[in-house]
Formats: C-alpha cells, sequence, structure tokens
C-alpha cells in the first residue's frame, strides 16, 4: 500500500482541502518517535475557524473509524502523528523500486514543456578554468533532472566567441603566433600571443586600433579574418571537447555570443518601437530605474554591441525557436546583475517570458592550500583539477589493494581510479546548495568516511558485492515481490529513503539544486553502512528475512546508482 497517498486521500476527503495542498503539508518528522508522517494542523485552523489541537482531536477521532487500520495516529499538540506498519510499508516501496528499475523516479510532469540549459559557456581561447567547471557539472546535472521529470530540455552552449578581444587576436597571431604551438596546445598559444598583445600594447598603443579594425573586418565578415577566427574556435572547441567527453557532458548547441550577432538589429528595432532605447554620451541604453537597476547599454557609443545585446538577442531567438516553458543561465553569481538587466529590458519592452528566464548562479571555488600544479600561471584548469583528483585516487586505490590483496589488474585499477577521481570532483560542486563557495580540500573530497564520492562509491561497492556473493550462491530469486517481514530501524529508514526519491528529484529541479538528490544518496550510503555493520545480510538464518533484506539491498543499489547517475557520475562496481 502506499501509505502516503492513503493518507492524504483520507485528509482530503476528510477536510475538504485539495491532495495537493495536503501532500504539501503533510511532513516527514525528523524523529521517528513523532510519526512517519504527520500533519500540522496549523494552516487548516485558518480555513476551518477552530483551533489546531481541535482539528488533529476531531481527525484522531475519524481516523479510528475511516482510516486503514495498517495507520495508527497520535495527537500530539496541534499535529496529528502517522504511524505506518512497518513491515508492509517496506515490502511496498522496495517492490515499487524494484518495478520501476531503471526507471526509477521517470515522471512525465514535464511532458510538452521545453526546459533551455544554458551551462558551460567557456570563452573561446581562454583557459577552461574551474569556474566552467562548476557550470558544466550543475549544468549537467540539472539537464539530467530536468529530463527524468519529463521536460524537454535543450542544452545550450553560449560560447563566448565573440568581441574585440578577439580584434586583438588577430593582430596578435599575425604578429607573433606560432603555427606548430597552435596546433599542439591551442589555448596555451592563443593565452601567450594574447598576453603578449597586452604587454606590447602598453608601448605601441597603435596595435589596439589594429585590433579593432580586424575586428571591424571580422563583424563584416571579411575573408581573411573570419578563417582566422574560425580556426581559434575549431581549436579551442577541440580543447573543451577533451574535457566535455571525460565527464560524458554533450550539448545539443554551441549558438555562442557570435551566433546572435546579427539579430541585434532586431533587437534595437523592438526597443526603438517601444521608445525605451535612450541616448547617454554617445551610447543606447535603456534606463531601468524603476527596477532599480543601472541602466542597460545596448549599443556602446562607438556603434557597437556588447555582451548584454548579444543576451537580449538571444532570448528573442529562444522564444521564437523553442516556446520555452523556462529559460535557465547556469552562471556565476557574480553576473546576477547582469541577468536581472537582461531581464528587466525584457520585461519593460512587454515580453512575458522575461519572467520564464532564470538566471542559475553559484558561488566561487576557493583553494586554500593552493597544492595543485598548474600550467598556466594563476589559472586553475579544470583538466589539471581532474589529473590530480584521479591520480590521488590511484594511489589510495593501489595501496588497499595491496593490503587486501586483490588480484585486481593494473588497468582495472586505472579505470576504477578514472572514475571515483572524477566523481569525487563532480560530488565536491554538487554537495551543497550551489550559491556557497566551494573551497577545496582533498583530504575532504577523498575521504573514503566522509560525505564524499569515494565514501558512496565505495559503500555501493561493497552492496554490490554482497549481491554478486548472493547471486553465486543461488540466493537472489527472480521474483520481484517484496515479503513484508522486514521491520528494523534501518530497514524502515532505507525504505523511506527509497520512499522520497522522485520528491527529491522533484524538489532539486524546484530549487536548481542537485545538492538535495546528491544528500538523499548519501544518506542512504550511510544509512546501508549502519545498517550492515550491525546486520548480516548473508548471514540471515531465516531465508524468508534473508530474501526480503536482498531485495531490499537491490533496491538500495538502485537507488545509490541511479542517484549518482542523475547528477552525473558513474558508479563502480568493485573497487
Ligand atoms: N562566457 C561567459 C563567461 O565565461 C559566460 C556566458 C554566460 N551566458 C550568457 N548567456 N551570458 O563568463
Amino acid at each position: 500500500m502506499d501509505y502516503r497517498a492513503s493518507i492524504v486521500r483520507w485528509l482530503a476527503d476528510e477536510t475538504g482541502v485539495l491532495s495537493e495542498q495536503i501532500d504539501d503539508w503533510l511532513e516527514i518528522p525528523p524523529q521517528p518517535e513523532l510519526g512517519d508522517f504527520a500533519l500540522p494542523c496549523f494552516q487548516l485552523a485558518r480555513s476551518l475557524h477552530k483551533a489546531p489541537l481541535a482539528i488533529a482531536k476531531e481527525l484522531a477521532e475519524q481516523a479510528s473509524v475511516y482510516l486503514d487500520r495498517k495507520i495508527q495516529v497520535q495527537v500530539v499538540g496541534g499535529y496529528l502523528n502517522f504511524f505506518i506498519d512497518r513491515a508492509s510499508y517496506i515490502s511496498h516501496v522496495v517492490t515499487k523500486t524494484l518495478k520501476a528499475g531503471e526507471q526509477l523516479g521517470v515522471s512525465d510532469e514535464g511532458e510538452g514543456k521545453t526546459v533551455i540549459v544554458e551551462f558551460s559557456s567557456p570563452n573561446i581561447a581562454k583557459p577552461f578554468h574551474v569556474g566552467h567547471a562548476f557550470t558544466t557539472i550543475l549544468g549537467h546535472a540539472l539537464y539530467r533532472l530536468y529530463d527524468r521529470l519529463g521536460y524537454r530540455v535543450v542544452r545550450m552552449n553560449h560560447l563566448g566567441d565573440y568581441g574585440t578581444q578577439f580584434g586583438k587576436l588577430i593582430v596578435a597571431y599575425r604578429l607573433w603566433g606560432d603555427e606548430t604551438a597552435l596546433q599542439h596546445e591551442p589555448i596555451n598559444e592563443l593565452l601567450r600571443i594574447y598576453v603578449r598583445f597586452h604587454d606590447e600594447a602598453k608601448d605601441r598603443p597603435e596595435l589596439e586600433s589594429e585590433a579593432r579594425q580586424a575586428f571591424r573586418k571580422l563583424e563584416a565578415g571579411e575573408k581573411a579574418e573570419k578563417e582566422l577566427w574560425q580556426r581559434f574556435k575549431d581549436l579551442s572547441l577541440q580543447e573543451f571537447s577533451a574535457v566535455y567527453q571525460r565527464l560524458g557532458v554533450e550539448f545539443d548547441n554551441y549558438n555562442g555570443e557570435s551566433f546572435y550577432s546579427d539579430r541585434i538589429p532586431e533587437v534595437v528595432d523592438l526597443l526603438r518601437r517601444q521608445g525605451l532605447l535612450v541616448e547617454s554620451e554617445g551610447a543606447q541604453i535603456v534606463p531601468l530605474e524603476e527596477y532599480d537597476l543601472p541602466p542597460c547599454i545596448v549599443i556602446k557609443s562607438d556603434g557597437t554591441t556588447i555582451y548584454a545585446s548579444r543576451d537580449l538577442a538571444a532570448v528573442l531567438y529562444r522564444i521564437e525557436r523553442y516556446q520555452f516553458f523556462k529559460n535557465i543561465y547556469v552562471v556565476g553569481s557574480p553576473q546576477a546583475l547582469h541577468f536581472r538587466q537582461v531581464f528587466a529590458v525584457l520585461d519593460k519592452a512587454g515580453i512575458p517570458e522575461a519572467k520564464n528566464c532564470v538566471h542559475v548562479g553559484f558561488g566561487l571555488v576557493k583553494f586554500p592550500d593552493r597544492k595543485l600544479s598548474t600550467r598556466s600561471g594563476d589559472v586553475i584548469l579544470l583538466s589539471d583539477l581532474l589529473n590530480e583528483s584521479v591520480e590521488k585516487t590511484l594511489t589510495t586505490i593501489r595501496e588497499n589493494a595491496q593490503i587486501r590483496q586483490t588480484d585486481m589488474s593494473e588497468e582495472e585499477m586505472q579505470s576504477i581510479a578514472e572514475k571515483i577521481g572524477l566523481s569525487a570532483v563532480i560530488y565536491t560542486f554538487l554537495r551543497n546548495s550551489r550559491e556557497r563557495d566551494i573551497v577545496f580540500s582533498w583530504d575532504e573530497m577523498l575521504d573514503f568516511d566522509g560525505d564524499s564520492a569515494p565514501y558512496v562509491q565505495y559503500t555501493y561497492a561493497r552492496a554490490r558485492s554482497i549481491l554478486r556473493k548472493a547471486e553465486e550462491a543461488g540466493l537472489l530469486s527472480k521474483q520481484i515481490e517484496s515479503p513484508a517481514v522486514l521491520d528494523h530501524d534501518d530497514e524502515f529508514a532505507l525504505a523511506k529513503l527509497l520512499d522520497g526519491f522522485t520528491e527529491a528529484i522533484r524538489r532539486a529541479v524546484a530549487l536548481n539544486e542537485p545538492y538535495i538528490l546528491v544528500r538523499q544518496v548519501t544518506s542512504l550510503a550511510r544509512t546501508f553502512n549502519k545498517y550492515y555493520n550491525s546486520e548480516s545480510i548473508l548471514g540471515t538464518a531465516d531465508p524468508v528475512v534473508r530474501a526480503a533484506r536482498l531485495r531490499l539491498l537491490q533496491a538500495v543499489c538502485l537507488g545509490i546508482r541511479t542517484g549518482l547517475d542523475l547528477v552525473g557520475i558513474t558508479a563502480v562496481e568493485r573497487m
């Protein structure tokens, strides 16, 4: 029986309140003594014009007559607490979970709705640093979560591939470019000549005007400039793609800033028609006092467009092309003001979709100990971070293999280290609310006992090994129904966590916060470990109980594997 659903249905009948509302009110108390579910009657008190305690008491009386016998109720203050029959609940949840299988958490609530998730969006010819790692990992997780709920998700990579800096690069390349270096390490080489440009321009200001001219030619579509720019772009993308591939990240399109540049006249037209454009010191701006924001510059005094104008054009394009339900920007919080301005301009222009544009910001990434080998000066590259994480993991795996005398081959150890090392980095970005800054600590990231990917992975591998042993011993049955014989505290806690899986995805999506699912999965792992330390599963004497425990274990594995997968982490089967 689906207890929650039965309780909600009954309460809705009794009170005349919509079941969605009841479902929203119904809590899972942190202390099990206060019930498995609890209804705070305070809000009800308002609509029913009665004291919360009186409502709770009346409901309790009705419950003794009309509610299923397997559900007990208790009144504490203004709360109505529900206690459910554990054995049948656990059996219900395990059966439900195993039936869902790989489809665990799938729902169709997003059907027919398109969500754009714009993420990663690195700048061409610039290093892919850890800030871009944050948006890449967060955006990818959000894509997977929305997708799970049935939304049609369009993944966009809004490449920074436009602007005056490309004029500089063109000039710099013509002067100092090294073709072989460009082939080998394109971004390093482009960075080198870019830095040199700035150094030399200090003494040779004419370089700046040459760069502006080169950019103008590029904008006008002149062949030589366009070809060079395209090469810079292709080579940079090649390098970015290596990281994307490693992380399993893909995009539906790479429509970067340049893609929108020739749509800017449309924006200017629209704003002009509505009388929103104002001239200020030669620039065209939209004042935004009524939004309590500084004005948004659309056209600079030299007639060129800027970042914001391209973002305005991008929204118009996305409305036309996708009729989105939501247009999400996964971009660092320092750009919050920029997005508020862009959305405000659109709102002022009477575009209703402006309300469906969402900036999903995130905090800074800090490295307190700076013990990271970097190749390019001050920036920390994602690829370096991943390499180091994998290397450190490999060392630990090697040590463990020696201690435990396992027969793992070098190849296998490397492949496991790659997965665990990457997952440690991903987990670190997703374990807390995204607005919080991240302070990198290898000790925490790779702690096999802490809130870390290695911990969850290790737990999963351990659980899988029990199942493999059970399988070898012929103890796993094909039957999906799980007998109602388990009622241990930990078993009950595991079932509740599994039961809350879809809800965790929903909440993660509602707040654009993958950490909610990450924590759910980590709790599953923790609770399983606690359980396993006190209870032998394979050694269970009663064969019926043992079978039920193994089913529960299968459900837990499914929950951990699916949960990790939904945030972009691949679980390892052994380690
Ligand atoms: N390329 C920018 C950067 O690296 C991020 C782009 C964000 N997206 C946008 N639509 N403005 O900072």
